[in-house]
């Protein structure tokens, strides 16, 4: 038993310790990216887990053992220690063409906007897809799917395209402050879409504003989809998926319509992201083998990168800058990377043997190019099982000189974006494996 004096002195330590941790976790918060380490020879001693060896042993040493075993093992630590998981089960989709123009770009593409309801509720959680197809095309194409950051009013400057009424980042640059798309924003992210290309070259596009299925801020999710999940949740699971995950389920439910659309082959969808659409681009590819092929541009902590290098953006700082994009178990890994019974190569490897595509932009060392180059890399055995071409060196190739086999990489000069030169690497992949 303690004594009043020693309760007193554990109180007062221990009301210390939290007031300590409360300013580590706000200080954390505040750091500012110089703050991280962006020196090579600081990177600590790390190990990562093995792709190949399954929990009771086993060498995976055939396509069997690690479509039956190994796989759903790992998807299962994802799900457990990173991502979390949403509620299985079908939810009935209802959908509505908004508008369809068939002389979209100056006659290059066939420009649709289909609602996507979740509900029975016309004013409850859906989606806009923005849809280009090659305009004449007489058969389904091949496509590029992906969420795009500030509504896809962003792609054009056409009025027509319908302005996202969902909740949208502040950005005083576009005039927006109070979390409402304005109309003068329009065509403000066109370079990061390539669009005139990817229909000349005889794809299609898919994209949808990421804030409609569920806005990217902590509210303790009773926004976007999770809605219809049920709000009772409380308190929330360990495990329950975060934002990253119910963007993912998005893009799958966008793929569930695809699949009764003639316009597009929904056998031969390619999902790209960039940046936080990137995690959730190899999210999405893990989860949902229908995915032909996944891009994940500059995808960094959490996404292609390893979280064990400790270079750039940490588990610490991504979960205190954004608590709602893993899970709550996620958190057991701040400071304590090298605990973690998963890393991005093993995400990247669930994607296997599909094509994946990682690419880095010289400048955005947060992102850790080098270790998202590691990942594709330590991720090759599980492709070379299925007898894929991956890469041989963990030396990662020159600036602008992409490689590409089975996997692809490529690191550019430049900043965190998506630029024409990504796009123009991006069409060879396909070309290659969509065709
Ligand atoms: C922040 C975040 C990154 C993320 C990026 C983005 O920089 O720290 O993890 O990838 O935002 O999505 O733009």
């Amino acid at each position: 038993m303690f004594g009043i004096d020693h309760r007193n002195r554990l109180w007062s330590g221990l009301g210390f310790a939290f007031c300590l941790l409360l300013i580590n976790f706000r200080s954390l918060s505040k750091l500012s990216a110089e703050e991280f380490n962006y020196d090579e020879s600081k990177v600590p001693p790390y190990t990562l887990p093995e792709l190949l060896k399954c929990e009771d042993g086993t060498l995976v040493d055939s396509i069997d053992v690690w479509n039956t075993k190994r796989r759903p093992e790992i998807l299962r630590m994802f799900e457990e220690h990173v991502f979390g998981t949403l509620p299985a089960g079908k939810i009935p989709l209802r959908t509505k063409i908004r508008s369809s123009v068939p002389d979209a770009l100056e006659g290059r593409a066939l420009r649709r906007e289909v609602t996507v309801y979740f509900s029975d509720d016309d004013h409850g959680p859906q989606m806009d897809l923005l849809i280009y197809t090659p305009a004449g095309a007489t058969e389904p194409v091949p496509a590029f799917m992906g969420y795009n950051f500030d509504g896809n009013h962003m792609l054009e400057k056409d009025p027509r395209i319908h302005l996202t009424e969902s909740w949208v980042l502040n950005r005083k640059e576009l005039g927006i402050e109070d979390h409402k798309a304005r109309d003068a924003s329009r065509s403000g992210s066109a370079s990061r879409w390539s669009v005139p290309e990817i229909v000349g070259r005889g794809y299609g596009l898919v994209t949808i504003y990421y804030g409609d299925v569920d806005p990217d801020f902590d509210d303790g999710f009773q926004n976007g989809i999770h809605a219809l999940f049920g709000k009772g949740d409380s308190p929330r699971a360990a495990n329950a998926g975060g934002s990253i995950s119910a963007w993912a389920w998005g893009l799958s439910r966008a793929l569930d319509v695809l699949e009764s659309d003639s316009t597009i082959n929904a056998k031969k969808v390619a999902v790209f992201g960039h940046s936080r659409l990137g995690k959730t681009s190899l999210w999405t590819g893990a989860t949902d083998q229908r995915f032909a092929m996944v891009i994940a541009n500059e995808s960094g902590c959490g996404g292609a990168a390893l979280d064990k290098r400790i270079f750039g953006e940490t588990v610490s700082r991504i979960n205190t800058a954004f608590p709602h994009w893993f899970c709550i178990n996620h958190r057991k890994y701040n400071n304590n990377e090298a605990e973690m019974p998963v890393d991005n190569h093993m995400l990247i490897a669930l994607s296997a043997p599909r094509p994946v595509y990682v690419a880095s932009a010289e400048e955005d060392r947060w992102a850790d190019p080098y270790g998202e180059y590691l990942s594709l890399y330590h991720a090759g055995p599980a492709f070379r099982l299925f007898g894929r071409q991956v890469f041989e060196s963990d030396q990662m190739p020159a600036v602008n000189s992409p490689v590409q086999a089975d996997v692809a990489y490529h690191i550019r000069t430049g900043a965190h974006d998506v630029t024409e030169y990504d796009w123009e690497q991006y069409l060879k992949f396909a070309d290659t494996h969509l065709r």
